[in-house]
């Protein structure tokens, strides 16, 4: 019945218009307007990106004072022909050669898709060539974001050899823009940065097929009319792709002084052929507009994030315990247990199992064979995983289990047996990395295959596994399949038969946790969090390099969905040594986790623990679901300073951190936001017996807090607090 009411209202929203010339296309969120204009050549233009325009009928007789018989004025969706010399989201060669696209506005409908939700979808057509393409438009009006994707269909007689095919155009007009973008490096991701733009064209992307985000982030956020990167004030773009794939974001400063944007999937290696009749359909772009600063950007995002872009829809995994830095390869099953029975005594509510629990013929007890083998290794765990998983159970923790299906050690049955499922060029040898080669996921078996190591693994414990980790270890090199036709298609197809299998999955496995890690953050992409419930951050736990990682990474992707862990010192990647205080408190602001052998500990850093995992407790919903205001940025000075704020503005949580030591008497200013001015709050700093804030179990108005600030005394390097703030 329910069903029956939904398929009738939208029937009864979706109209089908075909819109005379001279008309305008409103996709509207309640602060942003974005305006489409169908020209009387019925060409479809584009005008306005940002504030809102309640009536886009006042454009009527707008006029651009450009030449008329020179170029064009910005388009929605340029394609390569006709009059348009930048560069295109759309250029095909069809099989007379012709090199020209020429898209005509045909028709357009509007459809509420649900409360809050419209979606626009506009269909263009070359004449000539009778090539489709649907623009797509969702527009979420509490979140402000309005995602687009391009459907393109070969409606005509010709193959048609796409070069390019971007998911969206966007064609922005402001004095200066100020573009924030990520880069990095394994166990380095997502650092910042920043650079005004000039003319030419800046590119972000990356070639590398799968492991896509450790180097740049399909991501960024655009300053306008400014030089300065302000979290508070000013208007901000800011888009993410949602592609877990090769991508590419260009942004051309052209002679008119506007500035295009295209983003979608990285056509470098080679043209997709869209045969007769059939459709290709491109990632979506997700776009946000803020008039309040970069920070309101963030917050746009993470609440869309939360409530339609993530799999689990915001709700975060259990605190954990994971076996990899305190055993990694090297454990039996009574290792195991006594982790488990640590992590249930330190109040962790999850174990998991990471690397080598698997492979027979090919034992895991290094990183130079086994994956492909997915037989538990009898040698290590005689009693078996569901032995563990019930282990767990009965301690009262959820267990979670790694796996990392896309690979295959040269060193397994696996690679014996299907030598024809490695990613590879035909006639030349394929690249090893960490030892291991790449399955090829355009392979239909291959997907089958992939989709069982997930299956078989669950059925280990009859399904009593509540988390998978699933992992991705190398980049495509040598690419090419044996299964394909047109090596043209490899990369897409690649990523196109990853989705298919973790569809598949999702259906069969609703309610099982998985991690996206790929050697920690390199696969951290709005891609692949529709099916995955988080991701790993970074290889890196270390304290000091977490606070920049997770910076950045939460300046597009929520806090919910980062998972953050406590490691051993001398940290493993970096060598750092920094306080157990220090590393619990920057994992606090993510999902957190710990990642050490609990039996290595002192009594004191157990105790230490047992108490810093109890008052995450009190204030995770808050890193879950509240709105992040950043308050230092890290790269400003001696600081760090983050909050979360409750929707209803009655309870938030304050994290700062010294990362430089600066002299004695120099405390930082910490002015905070978000905050009900009206309300009092009372302070409650956790994790010490010595407050570093003279305010702490005092009450203190919103507005001093806002207006005024707080100076704990966080001098000395790797000093940190974490203050819980009540509405009285
Ligand atoms: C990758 C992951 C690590 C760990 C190892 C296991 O490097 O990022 O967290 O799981 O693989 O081999």
């Amino acid at each position: 019945m329910k069903h029956f009411f939904f398929i009738l209202a939208i029937t009864l929203s979706s109209a089908i218009s075909h819109a005379i010339g001279n008309s305008y296309i409103s996709i509207n969120t309640d602060n942003t307007s974005l305006i489409l204009h169908v020209n009387t050549e019925n060409n479809l233009m584009f005008m306005h990106y940002g504030l809102p325009i309640g009536e886009a009928g006042q454009y009527s007789g707008y006029n651009s004072y450009r030449r008329v018989d020179y170029g064009t004025d910005p388009m929605a969706y340029p394609t390569r022909g006709g009059r348009y010399y930048n560069e295109p989201a759309f250029a095909a060669k069809y099989e007379d050669t012709d090199l020209n696209t020429e898209l005509k506005y045909v028709s357009h409908n509007i459809v509420h898709i649900q409360q809050d939700v419209t979606r626009t979808e506009i269909l263009l057509q070359d004449p000539k060539t009778q090539l489709e393409i649907k623009l797509i438009y969702t527009a979420y009006a509490k979140e402000d974001v309005i995602t687009t994707h391009s459907e393109i269909t070969n409606k005509g007689k010709q193959e048609a050899s796409m070069d390019h095919y971007a998911s969206s155009a966007m064609n922005i007009k402001a004095g200066k823009y100020l573009l924030t973008h990520f880069h990095g490096a394994w166990a380095g991701e997502m650092q910042i940065a920043r650079e005004l733009l000039t003319h030419g064209t800046k590119v972000i992307d990356n070639k590398m097929g799968v492991r896509t985000t450790h180097t740049e982030n399909p991501s960024f956020l655009l300053s306008l009319d400014t030089e300065t990167f302000d979290e508070n004030h000013g208007e901000v773009i800011a888009g993410a792709l949602a592609w877990s794939g090769n991508y590419k974001l260009s942004f051309q400063i052209d002679e008119f002084e506007r500035l295009n944007i295209l983003c979608g999937i990285n056509p470098y290696a080679g043209a997709y052929t869209l045969k007769k009749g059939q459709t290709f359909i491109t990632p979506d772009m997700i776009w946000t507009f803020s008039a309040e600063g970069a920070g309101q950007a963030s917050r746009n995002l993470h609440r869309w994030a939360r409530n339609y872009g993530i799999y689990s829809k915001g709700k975060m995994s259990p605190t954990l315990l994971n076996s990899w830095e305190g055993a990694y390869f090297d454990f039996t099953t009574p290792v195991l247990t006594a982790m488990i029975d640590d992590a249930a005594e330190m109040g962790l509510e999850m174990f998991v199992l990471d690397d080598g629990w698997f492979g027979t013929d090919f034992p895991r007890n290094s990183s130079k064979q086994g994956l492909g083998d997915w037989q538990p290794n009898t040698n290590k765990i005689p009693e078996g995983i569901e032995y563990l998983a019930n282990y767990a159970h009965g301690k009262g923790l959820k267990f979670g289990i790694w796996i990392e299906p896309e690979m295959v050690n040269p060193k397994s049955n696996l690679a014996k047996k299907h030598p024809e499922w490695v990613v590879k060029s035909a006639g030349r040898e394929a690249t090893t990395t960490r030892n291991q080669w790449l399955l090829d996921l355009c392979n239909p078996q291959v997907q089958d295959f992939v989709f069982s190591v997930f299956d078989e693994t669950m059925k280990l414990a009859s399904n009593k596994i509540d988390y998978i980790k699933w992992d991705c270890n190398r980049h495509v090199e040598s690419f090419g399949s044996a299964f394909l036709k047109d090596q043209g298609e490899f990369y897409v197809n690649y990523t196109q038969g990853l989705y298919n299998v973790l569809k598949r999955l999702r259906e069969k496995y609703p309610h099982v946790i998985v991690q996206s890690c790929s050697s920690g953050g390199g696969r951290v992409d709005y891609g692949a969090l529709k099916y995955f419930d988080e991701v790993w951050t970074s290889d890196n736990t270390e304290g000091l390099s977490r606070i920049f990682i997770q910076y950045g990474t939460n300046m597009i992707y929520p806090a919910c969905t980062t998972g953050s862990h406590v490691s051993t010192v001398p940290n493993h990647q970096t060598n750092n040594v920094t306080p157990l205080k220090f590393r619990f408190d920057i994992a606090a602001a993510g999902r957190l986790g710990m990642e050490m052998q609990p039996k290595n500990m002192t009594k004191d850093e157990y105790g230490f623990s047992q108490r810093a995992i109890a008052s995450y407790k009190k204030f995770r919903d808050l890193i879950e679901e509240g709105d992040l205001y950043r308050l230092v940025s890290p790269y400003d000075g001696n600081h760090y300073a983050i909050m979360y704020v409750s929707k209803d503005k009655r309870r938030a949580v304050v994290m700062a951190y010294c990362i430089k030591y600066q002299g004695r008497s120099k405390t930082p200013l910490i002015r905070l936001f978000g905050l009900d001015k009206n309300r009092q709050y009372k302070i409650s700093e956790l994790n010490t017996d010595t407050p570093s804030f003279w305010g702490n179990g005092k009450t203190f108005s919103g507005e001093w807090l806002i207006n005024q600030g707080m100076n704990p005394q966080l001098v000395k390097i790797y000093d940190s607090g974490i203050w819980y703030l009540e509405a009285e």
